[in-house]
């Protein structure tokens, strides 16, 4: 769809660690995405597979070991003066798994939510600071009582609500969203989804959602990407890639996604996936998933397979597909 606009740009990203002599750790392995203004991209993929370093890779806290990112015509990783870096850094931001340990515990609501008003020098005074935390608690779901507490006494959803406030602070145009529902209890996974939802519309946010769990993305995102191992082996619209998945591990992850009737969840057939993820260190260059895959063959074996667009936005990196283009 041509009207749309990349926001991200992301391209062969690779963030490889060193983890002790002669081992290296390839985290996210040449993996290229782009954003567009205004949509939220989905992110899946098993714990360790890389989605949080390739976010915060993304978002500058990591270096890159090769590849680049542009975020609306920057190169994030290239030479950029002090206001070009506070810039970047006030329009992208991040949310996080555990709201707990991300709150400072010792500060107050009111401080924390205004950590990123101080340091980006956007309130003119300590009444307009306060007036801004106090309308961010209202547009989170919380109220001006809850400014002078502290995280402790919060629950897990009301905290996460202030990682958004605080978050929101410094109106940015593109949040990563790290498992932001992952550690909640599934009755308050939604509302904050909705909430997210609601201020995306609001103030024409983007989004990268990360999780663990294909269902969790589902149905906030406009498209997804399926990460295995450092890499991206599939990525489609949200609708065509649960509709028409095209990778086995993407199949097997929706085929482990449970059904709301119980006749067709007893009926259904599933790919239960055999054996572990390996280890990410000092891998070979063939398909990650090879050793997980019922449909290996010897090329899985020997070589890295290549992002292929199968048919426009379906994008798969597995040796037995054919563009239909
Ligand atoms: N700072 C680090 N140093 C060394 N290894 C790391 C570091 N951060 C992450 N890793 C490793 O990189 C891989 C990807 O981790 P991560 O990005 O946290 O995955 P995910 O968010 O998908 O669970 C894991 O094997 C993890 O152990
Ligand atoms: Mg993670």
């Amino acid at each position: 769809m041509s009207d749309k606009e990349v926001l991200l740009q992301v391209k062969n990203i690779k963030k490889y660690f060193n983890v002790g002599k002669n081992k290296i750790l390839k985290a996210v392995d040449d993996v290229s995405f782009d954003i567009y203004r205004g949509e939220t991209f989905g992110l899946v993929g098993e714990s360790g597979c890389g989605k949080s370093t390739l976010g915060r890779t993304i978002i500058r806290l990591y270096g890159t070991t090769g590849g680049t990112v542009e975020f609306d015509g920057v190169n994030v990783h290239g030479n950029l003066n002090t206001a070009k870096k506070h810039e970047l850094s006030r329009r992208m931001q991040m949310i996080f798994q555990d709201p707990y340990a991300s709150l400072n515990p010792r500060m107050k609501v009111m401080d924390i939510i205004a950590e990123g008003i101080d340091a980006h020098r956007l309130a003119k005074s300590s009444q307009e600071r306060a007036r801004m935390v106090l309308e961010l608690l209202e547009v989170v779901g919380l109220n001006e009582e809850h400014a002078n507490r502290f995280p402790h006494e919060f629950s897990g959803g009301q905290r996460q609500r202030i990682g958004i406030a605080r978050a929101l602070a410094v109106d940015p145009d593109f949040i990563i969203a790290d498992e932001p529902i992952s550690a909640l209890d599934v009755s308050i996974q939604a509302q904050v989804i909705n909430l997210l939802k609601l201020l995306q519309e609001k103030r024409n946010l983007t989004y990268l959602f990360i999780a663990h769990d294909l269902s969790m993305v589902k149905h906030i995102s406009d498209r997804v990407g399926v990460m295995y191992l450092g890499s991206m082996v599939e990525l489609a619209d949200s609708s065509e890639l649960f509709g028409n998945p095209i990778h086995p591990y993407t199949q097997a992850l929706i085929s482990a996604i449970p059904l709301p009737d119980p006749d067709l969840e007893m009926s259904r057939s599933r790919t239960v996936l055999e054996g572990t993820i390996p280890s990410p260190i000092n891998l070979v260059d063939n398909c990650h998933f090879c050793s997980r895959c019922p449909k290996a063959k010897d090329i899985c074996r020997k070589q890295v397979p290549k992002m292929t667009e199968l048919k426009p936005g379906h994008w798969v990196a597995c040796h037995f597909i054919q563009s239909t283009k």
